[in-house]
Parts: C-alpha cells; structure tokens; sequence
C-alpha cells in the first residue's frame, strides 16, 4: 500500500513539473503564421555590396527575411520601416541577435551596391542581397514566395508584384513562421524576444502558434493506390517531369516561342494548388498543345482510374498543407497582399 502512495506521489510530481515546464510555450500565441512543419532553409548564394551572403552563414541568430525590390513604391519601405520598430522595441542586446536580409527579385535593376544603399536607409546592418533568376526563383519557390515582374511602360518603367509576408528563420535554419504584411511592430517585437528567451523545440513551435485555420490533418492516402500511381507516373510522366518529379530547373521562365518546360509535380511545384478536378482534366486533355513543348493528352491512353491513382501518388509527395489546402480545408497563406498575384489559370473552367 505504502509503495503504492508513493508511485502514486512520484506521478503527481512528474505531471506537475511538466505542466509547469509547458506552461511558459503554451502560454505565448505567436501573431506570424506558425508552419505546421518547420523547414530547412535552401542553400542558396546570393550577392550583396559586401559580398556572398548564405542564410546559413547566420545560423546562431534568428532572421528575418523579405523579398522585394528597391523601386516598390510602398509596401517594402513599410514593412522594412516596420520591421525595424519591432527592432527598436528590444534590448539592444536582443537585436544584434536578429539579422534582416532583404532579397531583391529584381536583379535587372537592383545590384548589390544598390541594394546596400537602399537597406542603409533603414539600418546599417540590414543585408541587402541579390542573385541570378535562377537563384531567386529558388529561394522564392522553396519559401512559397511569389512575384511577377509586369510589364514595362513606355518609359521602361515595370513594377514588380511580390508577397509581402517577413520570413522568420530560427537559429537552426528552419523557417518556422512568417509574419504577414501588416502585423504591428509590438506584436513583431514580442514574437521575437519570446524566440530570443526561449530556445524552443522544433515540435512545441507547432504547438505554441495559432496556425492555419483549422487543419484537418485526416486525409489518408490509400497506400495500393500510392504504388499503383508511383509505377503509373514512372512509365508515362517521368521523362518529362523527372524521376523524383523535380520537374526542369527552369520551368517558370516562358521560353520564347511560348512553351514552358515541366513543372515539378512535387511540393516544389504549383501542382498542389489546383482543385483534383482540374489535376485530372490537365492531364485528360493535355496543356498549350499548339506549343513545340507542351503537356500531352493522356486521355484515350489512360483510364480514368490510373489517372486518379496518379494523382494520388502526386498528393504523396506534398506537405501536408499542401494536401489540406487542395480539400478546402485551409486557406492558402499569407493573407491578402495589397497587390493580387496572378494564380495558375485551371485548364479549365470549374464545372
Ligand atoms: C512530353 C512531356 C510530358 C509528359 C510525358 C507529361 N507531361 Fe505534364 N507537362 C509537360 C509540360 C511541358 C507541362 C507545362 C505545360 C504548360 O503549361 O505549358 C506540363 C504540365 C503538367 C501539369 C500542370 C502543372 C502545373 O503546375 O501547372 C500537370 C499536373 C502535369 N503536367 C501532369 C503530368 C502527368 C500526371 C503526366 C503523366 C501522366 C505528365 N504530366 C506527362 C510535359 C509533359
């Protein structure tokens, strides 16, 4: 009996240690958009005025990181002014841990030496950098960062649509969350001192934020489907879409007869970002057929089953977010920029 007491004592303590060491993770509900899994951040060299900038040469600070351009009339000077008063709002001490980097995607006009120019403005140690296209769109893909260079007026002028979203990237070099356009400085400055303080286990910063309105993490891929569909896309996609469906480096850049090269079906990809329906009528009835590179037709050539599984197989590759966004569960983060994004056009109208 007495042993008992005592088991019994033991296993009160422990729960109560516990709680109270949760408690202060529990307790802070970060205003950026927590990831639900955090992510390694690519490795990319980019170039500023002081030379080759990694965002793993800053492992051991958090950073925060924006893309822009130097032109942007007003939504980079904002957020770069805001994110500077959400500087100003910790110790100084607490701020020489945060490192802002400032990537142009516009390297036609912004060199290095420009861009060094431009974020001085704001505070001496921000880091301005930039890279080749290739470069940029890896990073901006990697991060699900968008833009779109418009097309130039008369003048030659252009303006250059973008996510306006500051990424956050912990000491580890995972991006754990953003901050969407507009978040009050204060808010910017608690998140920040409260990573600052606390060195937080990957798993309790899933557990800490307000995330993605509801995730609904339930979908469940049946696994013969998944085979059926690997073998499927193996035989009829990979030689254009890759073995690993990585697709071709290049193939957000519009060649010049109008062709596009394959996209990744992956995570990596825009693929995730269509409805099932309009997956399986894009392969059914091929894409931009009157272009020398095109997406074929696969619709005599493949029963409506096998294409479901290869569809099936796709899904097994995105995060899980991905998954959840195509059923509708979640809606697609960051929020409203004031300047739209152009979406991909479905092949076709939704029934
Ligand atoms: C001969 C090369 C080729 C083959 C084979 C091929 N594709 Fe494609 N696919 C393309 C090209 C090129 C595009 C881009 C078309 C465009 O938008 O101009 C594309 C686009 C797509 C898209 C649209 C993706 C996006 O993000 O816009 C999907 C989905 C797709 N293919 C799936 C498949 C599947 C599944 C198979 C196998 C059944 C397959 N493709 C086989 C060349 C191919």
């Amino acid at each position: 009996m007495k042993r008992l007491t005592i088991l019994l004592g033991i296993i009160l303590v422990s729960i109560a240690v516990m709680v109270f060491i949760y408690q202060p993770i529990a307790a802070h509900k970060f205003s950026g958009e927590v990831l639900q899994q955090p992510m390694k951040v690519p490795s990319v060299m980019l170039r500023s005025d002081a030379g080759p900038v990694r965002l793993e040469d800053h492992r051991g600070k958090l950073i925060l990181l924006y893309f822009g351009y130097t032109s942007c009339p007003d939504i980079c000077p904002t957020s770069l002014a805001n994110i500077k008063m959400a500087l100003g709002g910790l110790t100084p001490e607490e701020a020489a841990q945060v490192q802002v980097i400032f990537v142009s995607v516009d390297p036609a006009r912004d060199t290095p030496e420009a861009l060094g120019k431009y974020v001085k403005l704001f505070q001496d140690n921000f880091i301005g950098a930039t890279g080749t296209r290739e470069e940029i769109d890896l990073m901006t893909s990697a991060f699900g960062a968008k833009y779109k260079l418009n097309e130039p007026d008369a003048n030659g002028n252009y303006s250059v649509d973008h996510t306006s979203f500051t990424i956050l990237i912990d000491r580890n070099g995972y991006y754990i969350f953003n901050f969407p356009h507009g978040t009050p400085s204060t808010e910017m400055s608690k998140d920040l001192r409260y990573l600052i303080q606390n060195e937080m286990p990957i798993s309790a910063q899933i557990l800490a934020g307000p995330t993605y309105t509801p995730v609904v993490c339930a979908l469940t891929l049946v696994p013969a489907h998944v085979q059926g569909g690997e073998w499927l896309y193996q035989h009829h996609c990979a030689q254009c879409h890759g073995a690993d469906m990585a697709g071709n480096p290049a193939w957000q850049t519009e060649l010049q007869d109008g062709s596009h090269l394959p996209p990744p079906l992956d995570q990596t990809g825009s693929a995730w970002q269509y409805s099932e329906q309009d997956l399986v009528n894009i392969i059914k009835s091929g894409r931009n057929l009157d272009k020398p590179i095109h997406m074929p037709a696969f619709s005599p050539k493949l029963a409506n089953w096998e294409i479901n599984f290869i569809v099936t197989y796709m899904q097994s590759k995105w995060e899980i977010n991905q998954l959840n966004y195509q059923h509708g569960f979640i809606t697609l983060t960051p929020q409203a920029t004031s300047t739209p994004l152009s979406t991909p056009t479905p092949a076709t109208p939704p029934p």
